[in-house]
């Protein structure tokens, strides 16, 4: 890695470049010209109804719609009295069109035996089928229209035909990331008060296997509203297993997978659902402790992602193209740009198992040369490691089958993305550097490959339809590079609809920030930004106390919930700081209990503890201990100032409200860890 001085040097050299796509390439994309790129945006600003509804008629819907929107702020209904089935779209749509034969799903597991992977091609017949089979297997266990059913598997192709298999039958899914600890499951799990949990005995991650029966053992010890849990066996893992309802379950039954469907009929109709009924609630990290359920509806989520996924990678289905979302289906990406999105474009849709390094560094970069990988799409953590383990292992295999890469999650740092422009893309593929969030359920800032010329670090324009704008707190909107908040004015058919049982944290969240001068709320995302004079967005990070840490979301509060939860830890602040690889690290200042000695021995048992309460990926990269965190006079915790000493800055800025002064220099002194 260049030393800081020198990436801040190339930061800027990088950024004032711009790629424009190939002509070759513009001339058989969807959108080939950034003329014809504006006439659809100018077309969506000035006739949104008349845009979405010729979407929609690509899909098919059991009712048609009496209105396209009905927006009253902050609810909007996409849609109208429509009613259709996202299932049938991904999957019984296809068969029906005589494309029963063509592939779905690729997957691809992680252990590599003799030189070769496990590989399952699922054609869309298969998905017909297996989602039938189970969707009348979750009948049989009572599961009808409307309840949550929560999902807690590794990356399998049964967890693509359990939450298809949930859309068949209307009944909505909450996928928790299998990264996830047993607390984090027993909240997920009590906040939707799910009856059905579906797991598997164990995972493959970089080459061992992830206990996720254990952790749902362990979460329903804490849970009461669990009555069944279903296993698939994937690794051969030693699991404890109860047949029978017991109290040292929770009072919860276990079946396995295979038994269930193996007795289960492959005739299920979909389910004729109401454009604007729940699709499934994804928990996602907010401000306070507690992650909120980010609900999405069925009508207006699958026009958007089908059509964002068609234009931002431009799928075609009959190009033999071939696409590939690195991301887990447990966070939104994968639900919506492994699944959801791109099923429904009759483009096979790659998932992946394991880790990127397993068994050696080059195993991204092997999947895509073995499957002829044309859309790879990833986020710049992973990217930032690819640069890290060296050039030589993409260069060891052929990459020319590429024609377009993606990235989401953080901000991509203009040397990352220059790099992946070079040595993945070998200087021809456009990057798209795609804006969004959980809340919006598709894409909202993006370029389009064909069309949009790319500046390294700007996700570039809004997509067509979305309206969004750099405001100052007053709603303002804000000249050409100035920073400010991201909104959005105008409502979007994936836009969430709430937060699961919490109507009031929905308003306070994201519509009671930012008003226009005539009172109307706009939604608040949470991230600062700038636009430059060409129109182009600059997304410079969250401006709330959410962290993106690789990608993922978690609120600071979390962490800090955790980490008091700890005997020795009377109180905490987390901040993030900046870290080579993932983007975003973990800064954590503790304030010990009389008794416990401030070591690294103790570290090891916060970062264990963490990891036990929230997962792996909360892991605090740096704990230091305090005799006192830094307050102002009025009792809060000075922020800024701790994150200048994560960042090891030796200015402190303004401390005239600190409190104590001398708490400051204690933390500074404190050893670091
Ligand atoms: O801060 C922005 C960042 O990720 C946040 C949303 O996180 P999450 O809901 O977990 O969804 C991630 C996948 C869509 C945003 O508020 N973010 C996402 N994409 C980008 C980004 N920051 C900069 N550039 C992006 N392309």
């Amino acid at each position: 890695m260049p030393s800081d001085n020198q990436s801040g040097i190339e930061s800027i050299l990088h950024e004032n470049r711009t790629f424009a796509p190939a002509a070759e390439f513009a001339a058989r994309s969807h959108v080939g010209s950034a003329d014809a790129r504006d006439a659809m945006r100018k077309r969506a600003q000035d006739d949104p109804d008349g845009f979405w509804s010729e979407v929609a008629e690509e899909l098919d819907w059991f009712t048609p719609w009496s209105q396209t929107l009905e927006w009253k702020a902050p609810d909007a209904k996409w849609f109208v009295g429509a009613t259709t089935n996202l299932c049938h779209n991904c999957v019984d749509r296809q068969v029906a069109a005589g494309f029963g034969d063509q592939t779905a799903i690729i997957w691809e597991g992680e252990p590599v035996e003799d030189g070769a992977p496990e590989i399952r091609n699922l054609t869309y017949a298969d998905l017909q089928r297996e989602t039938s089979r189970f969707a009348n297997a979750l009948k049989s266990l009572g599961v009808s229209r409307g309840d949550i059913v929560t999902i807690y598997m590794p990356m399998v192709p049964e967890l693509a035909i359990a939450m298809l298999a949930c859309a068949r039958i209307g009944a909505p899914h909450s996928i928790i990331f299998g990264g996830f600890s047993a607390s984090a499951i027993a909240d997920r799990v009590h906040d939707a008060s799910s009856k059905v949990l579906i797991t598997a005995d164990g995972g493959w991650r970089r080459g061992g296997i992830v206990p996720l029966k254990d952790n749902v053992d362990k979460a329903c010890k804490k849970n009461d509203s669990l009555d069944h849990v279903v296993v698939l066996k994937r690794c051969e893992n030693d699991i404890t297993w109860h047949a029978e309802p017991s109290t040292e379950h929770g009072g919860k039954r276990d079946h396995w997978w295979s038994d269930l469907v193996d007795n289960a009929s492959d005739d299920c109709p979909c389910e004729h659902m109401d454009s604007e009924d729940l699709l499934f609630v994804l928990y996602t990290s907010g401000t306070t402790g507690k992650p909120k359920g980010i609900m999405h509806t069925t009508g207006g989520y699958m026009v958007h992602t089908y059509l964002t996924s068609k234009i931002t990678f431009d799928l075609r289905p009959d190009d033999d193209q071939v696409y590939w979302c690195t991301a887990d289906i447990g966070w939104i990406t994968g639900h919506s740009y492994i699944i959801y999105g791109v099923l429904p474009n009759r483009v096979p849709s790659i998932m992946y198992e394991g880790a990127p390094n397993f068994p050696e560094a080059d195993r991204f970069w092997d999947i895509v040369a073995r499957h002829k990988v044309t859309q790879f799409y990833t986020a710049p953590t992973a990217i930032r490691a690819f640069m890290k383990w060296g050039d030589e292992h993409p260069q060891k295999h052929d990459l020319s089958s590429l024609r377009v890469l993606g990235t989401v999650g953080e901000p991509i740092n203009p040397e990352a993305w220059m790099w992946y422009h070079r040595v993945i893309g070998s200087e021809c593929c456009p990057i798209v550097d795609t804006w969004w969030q959980t809340e919006t359920g598709g894409h909202m800032i993006t370029p389009m490959p064909g069309a949009t010329d790319a500046k390294p670090g700007s996700c570039t324009l809004p997509f067509p339809g979305v309206d969004a704008v750099i405001v100052n707190d007053k709603g303002e909107e804000q000249p050409a590079n100035t920073g400010g908040l991201l909104a959005i004015r105008k409502p979007w058919p994936s836009m969430l609809r709430g937060i699961l049982g919490d109507r009031q944290r929905f308003i306070d969240t994201y519509w009671s920030t930012i008003r226009n001068a005539d009172g109307e709320p706009y939604y608040f995302a949470g991230d600062g930004a700038r636009r430059d004079e060409d129109g182009y967005f600059w997304i410079m990070g969250r401006v709330d106390d959410v962290i993106n840490v690789s990608g993922h979301r978690l609120g600071t509060m979390e962490v800090e919930s955790a980490l008091v939860s700890h005997d020795s830890v009377v109180e905490s602040a987390v901040v993030g700081m900046p870290h080579e690889i993932k983007g975003t690290g973990i800064a954590a200042f503790c304030t010990l209990a009389p008794g416990h000695a401030p070591d690294d021995a103790l570290r090891g048992a916060l970062r264990d503890h963490v990891a036990k309460e929230i997962g792996a990926i909360a892991k605090p990269d740096m704990i230091r201990f305090t005799d006192a965190l830094p307050k102002t006079r009025s009792g809060k915790i000075m922020r800024r100032l701790l994150r200048d000493i994560a960042e090891g800055r030796e200015s402190v800025g303004d401390t005239t409200t600190l409190e104590d002064y001398t708490v400051l220099a204690k933390i500074r002194e404190s050893d670091e860890g």
